[in-house]
């Protein structure tokens, strides 16, 4: 059985009690009102507001360029649409590494201006006055460890992170240190699924993977990826469960042909 059947909003709590019941969490990307509103109606546990909005939606080549305004605008419209996920938004590159109390002031924007949930930031032990310093005014916040696309330009691919074991070792740490300061729920990204499970375990948090196994408290998916909007993009732990490219390709032609062919508006679509 479900531990969020009757839940009206879930919670950072309710998300700890599903773990601790083994119910998987299901979270997705969302960064506008429409898509948002289907996401939340289809029972989406956690919608991110991910800064891979800039790339799917602002088509940069990197997470880097999105701007904390552009996270808070695109924030605004899912907080709009969704009556029962948490919402989580991505601290955009820049707007907290290495400055605790910017990172404070970029969370505290970012929820002031949207009404978002909670926060996530990329990185470990490096981050953890900023993780510290945003927890201290209440804000939940979400790590993200293993491939950080934030510094894809120190990792150079965007290729499994943490298959040799020093780096495996740090990310164990780096979990355990988020969790001890306080953080609701990691992300996992691209790594092997044997560690991800071991970490997994070994934490009393929820981990969402992606590209991390089944043996995560939860997967996450970018919706473009999922549903066949980003053709290009076809990794191997990426499941497409529709071809939307196609179906709004020949949509798009076909409204294209009844203009030109004089078929659209008929009659009836007139006053
Ligand atoms: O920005 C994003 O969409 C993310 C997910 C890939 C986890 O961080």
């Amino acid at each position: 059985m479900s531990v969020h059947k009757e839940v009206k909003r879930i919670t950072t709590h309710t998300l700890q009690e599903m773990k601790n019941h083994g119910e998987k969490i299901a979270m997705l990307t969302a960064y506008d009102y429409s898509m948002a509103t289907i996401v939340d109606a289809a029972g989406m546990d956690i919608i991110l507001v991910g800064d891979s909005a800039s790339n799917v939606m602002a088509g940069h080549e990197t997470t880097l360029p999105i701007t904390l305004d552009q996270m808070i605008y695109h924030a605004s419209a899912v907080v709009r649409a969704a009556k029962r996920a948490l919402i989580v938004v991505d601290l955009p590159f820049g707007t907290y590494q290495g400055n605790s109390k910017e990172a404070l002031a970029s969370a505290i924007r970012i929820m002031k201006e949207s009404g978002a949930h909670a926060v996530k930031i990329e990185g470990g032990i490096e981050i953890a006055e900023s993780v510290s310093r945003i927890l201290t005014a209440g804000i939940p916040v979400m790590g993200h460890l293993g491939l950080t696309p934030q510094s894809i330009y120190k990792f150079g691919t965007y290729t499994v992170r943490a298959k040799e074991e020093v780096e495996a070792q740090k990310l164990r740490e780096d979990a355990l240190k988020l969790q001890e300061l306080g953080c609701f729920g990691i992300v996992l990204e691209k790594i092997p699924a044997q560690l991800a499970k071991e970490v997994s375990e070994s934490l009393v948090i929820p981990t969402i993977g992606i590209g991390a196994g089944q043996h995560c408290d939860g997967q996450v998916l970018v919706i473009h990826d999922m549903l066949g909007i980003n053709k290009g993009f076809k990794p191997r732990f990426l499941r497409q469960y529709a071809n939307l490219a196609e179906v709004m390709n020949s949509a798009i032609k076909n409204y294209v042909s009844d203009v030109k062919a004089k078929e659209f508006p008929n009659e009836k679509e007139q006053y």
